[in-house]
């Protein structure tokens, strides 16, 4: 059989993330939605690319990430597999496409993988998925779950707020976690935990952690693209380090083409096309048409 386009040596794989936590080598996977933000993070190096539902909020401004379609990620996704040479590509599960049945479920996850490319799943949930999880993995299908905070249930938890606070809570988060490493999940999200729960889970699980919001432990930090370099509205949580002002950037480039439109400043000749001579003369226009 010939394998047909290899992937790059370095494509990052399960055992290249595998690797990376035995070595004790920190990773990084940031959110990408389309093919030139896709591109510029793979091309910076970044291990894992998430097409996440946060598409949701970043891109279509719902608010939250509950109407998220399947098709949307799908279509995020086809871009940013198109871009990504390199990093691992994974896909949101969105809201309702694993809530009705394993079978169901299976079907979405597949479509995400056949049509989309994605290398790897996610969905949210601690020991209520771990059956999903068992199966999704048994069809041969790569699962990061994603306990803590959960978005998806943002009507049930009533807000944004950290996760395993309390003994009890912080008890059942760990115990969420070796539930889904041992149903096969690969690596677990934890998003908005107290950094000691996630110091615990780290530790205590063979599987890569995944932190957001979650300190300095995980193996692995994942933030959303558009809050690393400001290219989001409204305040942002605690754990956003804004690298860059691109909101910044992008308004002040508007604002000079506008100005420059607007004066004739733009566009100068050199960024237009002209006739030659010998047309101009023959459709006898005067010297001001310049070519
Ligand atoms: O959708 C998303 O971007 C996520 C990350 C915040 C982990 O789930």
């Amino acid at each position: 059989m010939a394998y047909l386009q290899p992937d790059a040596p370095e494509k990052v794989y399960l055992p290249f993330i595998r690797a990376a936590k035995e070595k004790g080598e920190k990773l990084v996977c940031l959110t990408a939605y389309d093919y030139p933000t896709a591109r510029i993070v793979d091309e910076a190096g970044v291990d894992m690319i998430l097409v996440g539902d946060s598409i949701g909020n970043v891109i279509h401004g719902y608010g939250n990430t509950i109407p998220v379609s399947l098709e949307e990620i799908l279509s995020a996704l086809i871009a940013v597999k198109r871009a990504t040479e390199r990093a691992m590509v994974i896909a949101d599960m969105p809201y309702g496409t694993y809530h009705v049945s394993a079978e169901e479920t299976v079907r979405h996850a597949l479509k995400l993988m056949k049509y989309g490319g994605a290398e790897a799943v996610k969905l949210e949930g601690g020991r209520n998925r771990v059956e999903l999880v068992k199966r999704l993995v048994d069809e041969e299908i790569p699962v990061v779950a994603h306990i803590g905070l959960t978005p998806q249930s943002v009507y049930k938890l009533g807000g944004y707020r950290v996760q395993g606070r309390t003994t009890e809570a912080a008890k059942r988060l760990i115990e969420d976690a070796k539930m889904l490493e041992a149903a096969g999940a690969f690596a677990i999200v934890l998003e908005l935990v107290p950094r000691e729960v996630a110091e615990i889970i780290t530790e205590q699980l063979e599987i890569s952690t995944i932190g957001i919001g979650a300190g300095t432990h995980c193996d692995i930090q994942v933030l959303v693209l558009h809050d690393l370099v400001g290219m989001t509205f409204g305040r942002q949580p605690r754990f956003v380090r804004q690298y860059a002002n691109i909101r910044e950037v992008m308004t002040e480039a508007i604002k000079n083409w506008a100005s420059d439109v607007k004066t004739g400043a733009y566009p100068n000749e050199s960024e237009t096309y002209g006739l030659t001579d010998e047309t101009k003369k023959q459709l006898k226009l005067s010297d001001s048409a310049k070519g």
